[in-house]
């Protein structure tokens, strides 16, 4: 049974559709990467399965975390569920952290709460922690301020923090973006580690192919508010089947190699939500696009291990109006 499932979940604010249908699953202890460009509705995915977007939006479809449906439920709930179920780690450590308390009291502070512990239990457990996520010296760095931290380190401690009540799940959004390259390897192979040690689920969104090839079992591209491609990490990196997938791929960075490349970039740009391209949103960026694309969204379709949106190598989705008929004779 999966630990997460998010079927056909639609997200509008005022008239604005900023996702739709999205549909994945999480089994326990499983990896799955989301990838996507900046604006495609990764952090809109992660705000719904927590129950975090504004109450002014709309949200269709549902949110189940083993037998529980948390889409639409009340503020109890969701606080059962929500940091010692499911815990989260964003971007940017400095804003998550309280610049005013020192390191310590704000990791007691999660287990008092989470499981009433005394705060010398407490303290012991956070240096538990912070040794895990191969932080030096853990009990001086308890009577720290986050500034005394650098930025790969701070990171570390909200990863450690959000592990702190034992969740099954870890929500990881861009956890590592703002760090520079090599600490980022060293966060994400603390993640990982922790993840193969404890057991845990993660839904770790990333812009960075790279992340996820290294990180994630299954993966998942988003384009303009919809899954357009999922699968195995490796076969979908070695033979992409959407094109977006593709043009994603050449435009990686190599960082092999006597000097860099000059990088190819995809043409265009990502759909403003407000003036979604009629058919497949891609379409007006897509090298190979038909006529079909520019009238007809396709549907994500699953074969085997691997689903995709796409209209290139479908059995022709032939219209049934008529009018669209003579762009297939
Ligand atoms: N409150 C809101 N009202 C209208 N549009 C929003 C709101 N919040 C986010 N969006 C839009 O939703 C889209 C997806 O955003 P987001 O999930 O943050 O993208 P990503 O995390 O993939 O970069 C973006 O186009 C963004 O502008
Ligand atoms: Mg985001």
């Amino acid at each position: 049974m999966s630990l997460l499932t998010v079927d056909a979940l639609r997200v509008r604010h005022r008239a604005v559709t900023v996702l739709d249908g999205v549909s994945f699953a999480i089994a326990a202890g499983e990896s799955l990467g989301l990838v996507g460009e900046s604006g495609s509705g990764k952090s809109q995915t992660a705000l719904a399965v927590l129950g975090l977007l504004p109450a002014t939006a709309t949200v269709e479809g549902s949110i189940r975390f083993r037998d529980e449906e948390l889409r639409g439920a009340g503020r109890a709930q969701l606080d059962r569920v929500r940091g010692s179920r499911i815990a989260m780690v964003f971007q940017d450590p400095m804003s998550s952290l309280n610049p005013y308390l020192r390191i310590g009291v704000q990791m007691a502070e999660v287990l008092q709460q989470h499981r009433g512990s005394s705060r010398a239990a407490a303290l012991h457990d956070a240096a538990r922690l912070l040794d895990a996520v191969r932080i030096s010296d853990p009990r001086r760095r308890l009577t720290q301020y986050p500034h005394e931290l650098s930025g790969g380190m701070r990171q570390r401690v909200l990863i450690a923090m959000a592990l702190l009540a034992q969740p099954e799940l870890l929500i990881a959004d861009e956890p590592t973006t703002a760090l520079d390259v090599t600490v980022q390897a060293e966060v994400l192979a603390v993640l990982d580690d922790l993840r193969r040690d404890l057991g845990l689920a993660l839904l770790l969104i990333t812009h960075d192919l790279g992340v996820v090839s290294g990180n994630c079992e299954r993966m998942a591209v988003m384009y303009a508010g919809r899954i357009v491609e999922a699968g195995n990490t490796a076969d979908v990196l070695t033979r992409p089947a959407h094109p977006y997938t593709a043009a994603l791929l050449a435009t990686r960075p190599v960082l092999e190699g006597p000097r860099p490349i000059r990088l190819p970039s995809i043409a265009g740009q990502p759909p403003d939500p407000a003036r979604r391209p009629q058919g497949c949103a891609f379409s007006p960026r897509c090298q190979q696009v038909m006529p079909i694309c520019q009238t007809h969204a396709p549907v994500l379709r699953q074969q085997r291990d691997r689903s995709c949106a796409c209209h290139v190598g479908d059995e022709p989705l032939l219209p049934t109006d008529g009018a669209a008929d003579r762009n297939f004779a």
